[in-house]
């Protein structure tokens, strides 16, 4: 898969896939390829599927693990340990400093800390955006879509040119202003906006939590007339996004990793209902957390969102199965996908 290019001063290895304008931005720019890259995150849903698509690729992966766990999966994906942890600002700044290029998916998920998981994730990005500052390395992190309601309209849809004011510091959205701020540090930054549901085997987000409440409560429970919009994507066409972002990610993008631009809620529940026999049923949207608990607040959002512009951008296409036919899939509702996250 990989080719050579030389001129007389600077030889540049590449990927035979990869677009032609890519492959000379890249030259330009005196960018290294392969590269050696730093992923947070590298053991999670998201991460081990973008450490995949790396090493895929031909690049290598030094990989942040906070346990031997972590560790001896990253090793066995082909990655390179570094150990430390968010809360280990000098592991995030020797990963950075050791590397081509940073991926940070690493996120602490709780939702009973909100604010304090986003200042974490706020400091991280802080912490290896001065080690990058004019090293003009590519550092991609992750947000979601779902911030976009803080910005927009119920059902308006969202996109890649709605930001955010620079002096925001809602949870999350403060990483973002950081993230697209280090463009004009010298830092090749970008955003990867994920939807509220990434979809794919090993999913333990908000979709078997549905999928869970449904089996307990013996209905599967949409808030309303289930109309609201939820977008997604497949786990893999996101990891391919955030390799493209790696690669080729103008300064300051932020770019959409979104496949269907939204389902409405009562078909996400249809399915789920369908698939585990259970009656389909509407409640009232001020009674949602009763039914749903915190996912209640989130699953009643109207929250669409287009990937138009990171598609003419960087050439990405999903090419994976949507929501809706993924979750009729097997996986989603076998008793070992059940044992492991619930
Ligand atoms: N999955 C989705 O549907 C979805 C949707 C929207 C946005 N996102 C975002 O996408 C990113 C990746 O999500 P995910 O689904 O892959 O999450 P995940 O499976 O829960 O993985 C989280 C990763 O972060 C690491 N991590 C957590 N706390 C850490 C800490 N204190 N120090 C170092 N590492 C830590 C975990 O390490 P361990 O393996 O050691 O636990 C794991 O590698 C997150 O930013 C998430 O908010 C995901």
């Amino acid at each position: 898969m990989l080719a050579q290019c030389s001129s007389p001063s600077y030889t540049v290895y590449y990927n035979k896939m990869m677009p032609l304008q890519q492959l000379v931005a890249m030259i330009d720019r005196k960018e290294e390829f392969p590269m050696r890259v730093f992923v947070t995150g590298a053991s999670g849903y998201v991460g081990s599927a973008i450490v995949r698509e790396l090493i895929e690729a031909g690049h290598q992966v030094l990989g942040l693990a906070r346990s031997d766990a972590a560790a001896a999966s990253l090793a066995s994906a082909g990655a390179e340990v570094h150990r430390g942890s968010l809360d280990d600002l000098d592991s995030l700044r020797s990963g950075a400093a050791a590397t081509g290029g940073v991926i940070h998916t690493a996120y602490i998920h709780d939702f009973s800390a909100f604010e304090k998981a986003a200042q974490t994730d706020l400091l991280a990005v802080e912490t290896i955006g001065v080690v990058l500052e004019g090293s003009g390395k590519p550092f991609v992190i992750t947000s979601g879509t779902l911030m976009l309601t803080y910005l927009l309209p119920p059902g308006r849809l969202g996109t890649e040119e709605n930001v955010p004011a620079a002096e925001s510091v809602i949870p999350r959205i403060a990483s973002e202003n950081a993230a697209i701020a280090l463009a004009e540090r010298g830092v090749r930054s970008s955003v990867v906006r994920l939807p509220p549901s990434v979809h794919g085997e090993g999913d333990h987000g908000f979709v078997p939590t549905l999928i869970a409440l449904a089996r307990g409560k013996g209905v599967s429970a949409y808030p309303g007339d289930g109309s609201n919009h939820w977008p997604s994507v497949h786990r893999l066409d996101a990891a391919h996004l955030f390799r493209l972002a790696l690669e080729s990610a103008k300064a300051g993008s932020v770019l959409h990793a979104v496949a269907d631009e939204g389902i409405p809620v009562r078909e996400i529940a249809g399915v789920i209902g369908r698939r585990l026999d259970v009656p389909v049923v509407s409640v009232p949207v001020k009674e949602a957390g009763e039914h749903l608990g915190f996912l209640g607040n989130f699953f009643s959002l109207d929250s669409p969102a287009s990937s138009t512009l990171t598609q003419q951008r960087l050439g990405w296409h999903p090419v994976q199965s949507g929501l809706l036919a993924d979750l009729d899939g097997d996986y989603y509702f076998t008793n070992e996908a059940w044992s492991k996250y619930h």
